[in-house]
């Protein structure tokens, strides 16, 4: 059968701003992606999630990644009908990937998502996936779904293609429009087309990956890359509590040297870094080897929430009323996907202590649904608490004054200060700290 043209390409020779693509899952990532491309292309933003697209018709962006002046200064179009994105030359996947119980691989999301897009795309479409995976994900997992919704034949009558998405939640310096942006193709002329579309953008540029796997591979170890020299400095920090040392000074002290790599300790939470490892650790498996180094730091961040809780029992003198601030899974964004402060607060719970717990961010109605935590609506009037955890770095928390924090307390209260939050505020005499 003769090789179809890319539809990108379709009747023009090249990509051209009557380009349509269609972005599949409106959430942290695929948001800022197609507002970011609706500047250059005709985009259409599909979701499952009808109170999300509403939300985001009136101009809302719940996560605070896109604020409403640009949001309502988009040209993009939102539905939460597939059938709206069918004349779509580009299908940009950038649905959730978690993982199970077990902590397995849940690409429920994704084939849900191919299965809409499989009956909608037309000949020659390209189907981008842009949430994170394990190397294969892309072209033996979706491409025969698409291929059997589709009835269609992949690399023939409609393309894929790869292309990580490396944002931070809350990062405001790395954004999507100018961090540089990897792109994959089934076909050298596909990749093209990815980094002529991706590169219209970022100013920073797009990085050609070999094929898609190395693309998917790439993207897994840049994160599981991360976990583990975090779980390094994890372990160093108990190591150091045992010896009565700060961690904070140590790595202070040896950030001197010209090659020691900068991470600080903490809990390793959320939809990425607390993930991806798992993803590559089970294609190690399938192909016969075990991820001994991967899974040992996912073992020590995981343990980093009992072994903080531990600490801070450790300095009460029995029973006490603990006030956390902080519940999402990092400072200064609202997701409260996998937030470890969830496993301080269960340990300090199971050691018979009261626990309180204020974030600002946080969905008042999510925790209560997703964690069974009733957060306490504001700061003031907050008294008698013989701790404070510092557990998120949220700026709120930092531009605390001491005669604030030190007034909910009573006494000679504890303050835990997990991400070196007051590290160099003066409290009084009387007040105990403890700190990573
Ligand atoms: N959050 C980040 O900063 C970040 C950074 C890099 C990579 N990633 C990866 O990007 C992917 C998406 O993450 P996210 O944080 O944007 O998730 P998210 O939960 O914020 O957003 C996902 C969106 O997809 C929608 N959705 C779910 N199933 C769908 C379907 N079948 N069809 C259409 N929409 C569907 C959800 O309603 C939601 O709005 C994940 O693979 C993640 O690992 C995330």
């Amino acid at each position: 059968m003769a090789k179809s043209v890319p539809a990108a390409l379709n009747g023009r020779d090249k990509v051209s701003n009557k380009t349509k693509i269609s972005i599949v899952g409106l959430g942290y990532v695929g948001l800022p992606l197609a507002v970011a491309l609706a500047k250059s292309f005709d985009v259409i933003g599909f979701d499952v999630n009808e109170e999300r697209v509403g939300e985001l018709r009136h101009g809302l962006d719940r996560t605070f990644e896109i604020d409403t002046p640009s949001l309502r200064a988009s040209s993009m179009r939102f539905t939460t009908d597939i059938n709206d994105t069918r004349d779509a030359d580009v299908h940009i996947v950038t649905v959730p990937t978690p993982v199970d119980k077990d902590n397995k691989p849940d690409l429920g999301p994704l084939k849900s998502a191919c299965d809409a897009v499989g009956p909608v795309m037309k000949e020659g479409a390209i189907v981008v996936v842009e949430s994170t995976v394990y190397p294969g994900v892309t072209e033996d997992f979706c491409g025969p779904i698409l291929e059997e919704k589709s009835g269609m034949k992949s690399g023939e009558e409609f393309y894929l293609g790869y292309s990580p998405e490396r944002i931070n939640p809350g990062d405001k310096v790395h954004t999507v429009d100018k961090i540089i942006k990897v792109v994959s193709g089934q076909t050298e002329e596909v990749t093209d087309i990815l980094a002529d579309i991706y590169g219209s953008a970022t100013t920073g540029g797009t990085f050609r990956a070999r094929n898609i796997k190395t693309a998917e591979a790439a993207k897994v170890i840049e994160n599981a890359q991360r976990d583990i020299n975090i779980a390094f400095v994890n372990e160093a920090t108990m190591i150091f509590q045992k010896l009565g040392i700060s961690a904070y000074d140590v790595l202070e002290t040896a950030g001197t040297k010209w090659n020691f790599l900068n991470f600080t300790p903490g809990l390793v939470g959320g939809h990425c870094i607390g993930i991806d490892p798992f993803y590559l650790a089970h294609r190690a498996n399938e192909v016969g080897h075990f991820a001994d180094l991967i899974l040992t730091g996912r073992r020590i961040n995981e343990s980093m929430g009992k072994f903080i809780a531990d600490s801070i029992h450790k300095n009460l003198d029995g029973k006490s009323k603990i006030l956390i601030l902080g519940l999402t899974f990092k400072e200064n964004v609202p997701d409260l996907r996998n937030t470890k402060v969830k496993d301080i607060i269960t340990v300090l719970r199971d050691l018979g202590h009261q626990v309180d717990v204020h974030d600002p961010l946080a969905d008042k109605e999510e925790a209560k649904q997703f964690l069974d935590i009733d957060l306490i609506e504001s700061l003031s009037d907050l008294s008698g608490y013989d701790a404070i955890v510092g557990a998120v770095a949220h700026s709120v928390y930092k531009d605390l004054s001491t005669a604030a924090i030190e007034g909910m307390m009573i006494g000679k209260g504890l303050v835990a200060d997990v991400k070196g939050i007051w590290r160099n505020t003066e409290f009084s005499p009387d007040i105990k700290r403890w700190q990573l």
